[in-house]
């Protein structure tokens, strides 16, 4: 199946996905329903599913507008989701109409987030567990379990393309590149996302090989990040829970 993915800048800084498969749409986390109306109605397509990452308001504030306009059903890993209709475990693959996907649990920024994997189409929707660059904050979880989480889906295919939930690409490139300044590549990015954003609004997606290079998240046992940390010898749980101690101060 062919999926056509539009990004819907939302909000500040939020972003909305629309995949869509023929007449049919799926959305990756409506913050607002209006844009997703907008989008639908120009394109002429029918709302099948929402997958929402997590329960955070910014993700999921277009749920309940958009169900009550629609036969749409909800789909995600917490209860607190608006409007839920389906509660996924991790690794549950879901078949609808046009849409196949896998649903990997990722807790960390909160207790219940998931990413939805798109295997056939080379497509992650990772919502606030790991953004262009940088990673989410933890409001419910632990740095071990972000960590865990980012893990896995740094073991899929380097080609895999990656949609994250908000813009903060030039902002996270800053960061990285204190902490690993020999990095031409984060130089390179840092142009590159500034370019298109001003072209296009959005600087994604980005992919996982991009996101290896220059995350430092994904690049915990880089000598050059452990020693400007002062850990040389740590465990890469320690070296990550200190470079996410520093990005929320930074
Ligand atoms: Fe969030």
């Amino acid at each position: 199946m062919d999926l056509d993915i539009v990004t819907l800048p939302v909000g500040g800084d939020n972003y909305t996905y629309c995949c869509i498969a023929g007449n049919e749409a799926a959305i990756v986390d409506a913050a607002e329903a209006q844009p997703v109306v907008a989008l639908l109605e120009k394109r002429r397509l029918s709302l099948r599913l929402i997958l929402s990452t997590h329960h955070h308001g910014d993700h999921t504030g277009g749920n309940a507008r958009l169900k009550k306009m629609t036969s749409c059903n909800v789909i995600g890993g917490d209860r607190r989701i608006s409007g839920i209709d389906r509660i996924v475990n991790d690794h549950e693959r879901v078949v609808d109409g046009p849409f196949s996907f896998e649903c990997i649990a990722v807790p960390g920024h909160t207790r219940g987030c998931f990413v939805f994997y798109f295997g056939e189409q080379a497509a992650l929707f990772t919502g606030d567990t790991l953004f262009y660059a940088g990673c989410g904050r933890l409001f419910e979880g632990t740095a071990g379990e972000l960590h865990h989480s980012l893990k896995k889906i740094s073991l899929l295919p380097p080609t895999m393309h990656l949609y994250c939930g908000h813009e903060y690409t030039l902002e996270n490139l800053k960061f990285a590149r204190s902490v690993e300044p020999d990095n031409a590549a984060i130089v390179e990015r840092a142009v590159a996302a500034g370019l298109q954003l001003q072209k296009q609004n959005f600087s994604g997606p980005s992919t996982l090989a991009q996101e290896l290079a220059t995350n430092p998240f994904l690049r915990t046992g880089e000598t050059t990040i452990r020693r400007n940390l002062g850990l040389p010898d740590a465990t890469d749980g320690v070296v990550f829970g200190e470079l996410r101690r520093r990005k929320d101060h930074f």
